[in-house]
């Protein structure tokens, strides 16, 4: 059975899943967006963890337990900062989703969300960023049968329409 890969709209830190990702930044501490909210949510206990982890380069992920959160994991990856384009940004993006799904499949897990890394306050356009997404994650489930389902967890009704279109269009 391939595995489930579909768009959502919902706050990511409510998602029922085995484990949610969470777009961080360098230092693993918290931060805005996505990341303070997943901090808010799963509790102090998170970021006493992620102290031990030596932060995070950009492109790669790490892995901690969700404390408060539904969901039992969390990979923190880091996304690039939008810097027009011609600094290495779609690949690092790449590297975000395809390396979380590797850390998801070492670790067992098999149902995932992902919020839309970097379209925030770091500025990668969504439309840009959702093919990014979509392409690499369906070519990265291929390699492990363990993962079943892999949701784009979109904040918006307008993000949700991007990731609706791309996952409609998008053949790998
Ligand atoms: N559930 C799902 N998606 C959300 C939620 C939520 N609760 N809250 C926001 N989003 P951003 P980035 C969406 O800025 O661009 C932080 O300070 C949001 O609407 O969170 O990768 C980190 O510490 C957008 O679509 O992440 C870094 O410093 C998406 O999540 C920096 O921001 C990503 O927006 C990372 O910037």
């Amino acid at each position: 059975m391939p595995a489930i890969i579909k768009a959502v709209h919902a706050d990511i830190t409510k998602m029922q899943v085995d484990a949610i990702v969470n777009a961080a930044n360098s230092s693993l501490l918290g931060g805005g967006g996505v990341d303070g909210a997943i901090h808010r949510a799963a509790g102090v206990d998170l970021v006493h963890e992620c102290r031990l982890l030596g932060g995070c380069k950009t492109g790669e992920a790490k892995l901690t337990k969700g404390y408060l959160l539904p969901a039992k994991y969390i990979i923190h990856t880091v996304g690039p900062v939008w810097r027009g384009g011609t600094n290495g940004e779609s690949d690092l993006l790449r590297l975000c989703y395809s390396i979380s799904i590797d850390i998801a499949a070492k670790q067992g897990i098999s149902t995932l969300a992902f919020p839309s890394i970097s379209t925030g306050i770091y500025g990668y356009p969504i439309e840009l960023a959702a093919e990014v997404a979509v392409i690499t994650v369906r070519a990265a489930v291929q390699q492990y049968s363990n993962i079943k389902e892999v949701m784009f967890c979109c904040f918006s009704g307008s993000d949700l329409a991007v990731y609706e279109k791309v996952l409609n269009e998008a053949s790998v």
